[in-house]
């Protein structure tokens, strides 16, 4: 594509008085990064109501893993829309429901897979905290600070990456607890990242000992690159230590891939970077290209709700199964090389950039779950406003970090362009 083209001052008088129509009527409790209203898109493409030209690096928060409308996405659901709209899938069978759950059945890192569907990635988590304590018959779940697992009040439990996502909404779901993740650009127990032996994880015995004894825990549930709290990939140690000792106890171990999952990292699954092998797994975002889909996995011997005792109206919608198997396609036939060739090559200029501005603290990431993480976090908003105002589409993450998270069709051109943006934002800063 062409470099982004603005053409009015931002927002333009159409997008001004679209602002002004849903200030009246929807609710305001979101603060935007910046005042965009999306008028279409297409590929890697946004255009506003004014006709000014975004290229965008959040994709929906990491959603439109095939570009915005992908024809053959957009194919597959006009086909489906015209012979079948819904059959709830726990009362009927239908076939866009089983093909999907045999192709992420055979790709998912879980033997002789079952797959239940959702429509958001919080009832998808919803569904997992089930299963983990129907399971176990354990009560307790162990979660990480700065994890993000959705809004449902199970979910917003386990959620511990602002305190505004919670307050006010107490009590929470009893039996919660939180300790470390491997944030190691700002370690949270003050180790060296070089020399560390995963001492994060030390605060996890301490858990053990003295508040949540291991046979009452049911499920640690971890993201296995950390997204909203801040794009942060752990060593691989804090990975296989968490299997290992989950093993040990008898407890399951739920891996979060939402927004890690389906290519974003430049796998089909952020798990595989890791040979985690998790016992359950929880998928959305990218799964239906912008459908609204999700998904629950876990093998058969553990997928044990009884009849009428776990279910969905709309999960596994007909259409959107649809638009996820044309989007597995796309992934498959080569999307996700693709992302990680691209992502290696986004990361290695991010990292140029970061060596040239001492306001940034870190590049870092995998495939296209990418993040510079600002030293100042008053820079945040600042960084991200600058990039709307020259036509770039980036979101926060954490409380310091700017995250790039394109569709997966992201070219190495336009990553350039993002990054020559991204420099004269830091310049100008
Ligand atoms: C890792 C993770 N889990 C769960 C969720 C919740 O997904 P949804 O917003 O579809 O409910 C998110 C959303 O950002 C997420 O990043």
């Amino acid at each position: 594509m062409a470099a982004p083209s603005i053409i009015t001052p931002l927002p333009g008088p159409r997008a001004k008085a679209l602002i002004e129509r849903d200030h009246r009527v929807v609710s305001q409790h979101y603060v935007k990064d910046y005042p965009l209203v999306v008028e279409e898109a297409m590929g890697m493409v946004v255009t506003d109501p004014d006709g000014n030209q975004f290229l965008d690096f959040a994709a929906g928060i990491a959603v439109c893993a095939t570009g915005h409308c992908h024809p053959r996405v957009v194919d597959a659901i006009r086909l489906q829309a015209g012979k079948l709209l819904h059959m709830c899938p726990t009362d009927f069978y239908t076939t866009p429901v089983l093909e999907l759950a045999e192709r992420l059945a055979r790709v998912a890192p879980i033997d002789d897979a079952r797959v239940f569907f959702t429509n958001s990635g919080a009832e998808a988590v919803e569904s997992a905290i089930k299963l983990a304590r129907l399971v176990t018959g354990r009560p307790k779940i162990i979660a990480f600070f700065g994890g993000f697992h959705g809004r449902t009040m199970g979910a917003c439990t386990l959620t511990a990456s602002k305190a505004v996502q919670r307050r006010g909404y107490g009590p929470m779901l009893p039996e919660v607890h939180h300790t470390y993740y491997a944030q190691c650009y700002r370690c949270p127990v003050n180790r060296e990242p070089s020399t560390c032996n995963v001492e994060c994880l030390d605060h996890l015995d301490q858990l053990f000992h003295a508040v949540a004894p291991p046979d009452e825990v049911a499920a640690i549930i971890v993201e296995p690159v950390q997204g909203e709290g801040g794009y942060y990939v752990p060593k691989p140690e804090f990975l296989e230590r968490l299997r290992t000792l989950t093993r040990e106890h008898g407890m399951l171990l739920i891996a979060d891939e939402v927004q890690s999952g389906m290519g974003r990292t430049g796998r089909m699954f952020a798990s595989e970077h890791f040979d985690l092998e998790p016992d359950i797994m929880t998928l959305a975002k990218g799964i239906a290209s912008g459908m609204p889909l999700a998904a629950m996995i876990a093998s058969s011997a553990n997928m044990r709700f009884a009849s009428g005792g776990h279910g969905s109206t709309y999960g596994g919608n007909a259409v959107s199964c649809a638009a996820a198997i044309a989007t597995l396609d796309l992934l498959e036939e080569g999307l996700v090389d693709h992302a990680s060739r691209v992502g290696a090559h986004l990361l290695t200029r991010l990292h140029e950039l970061a060596a040239r501005y001492d306001a940034i603290g870190e590049a870092r990431g995998l495939g296209l779950m990418l993040a510079l993480d600002l030293v100042d976090p008053g820079n945040v908003d600042v960084v991200l406003q600058g990039a709307f105002e020259r036509g770039l589409l980036l979101l926060g993450c954490g409380d310091s970090a700017v995250r790039l998270a394109p569709p997966l069709i992201v070219t190495e051109q336009e990553a350039d362009i993002a990054v020559d943006i991204l420099d004269e934002v830091m310049r100008s800063l």
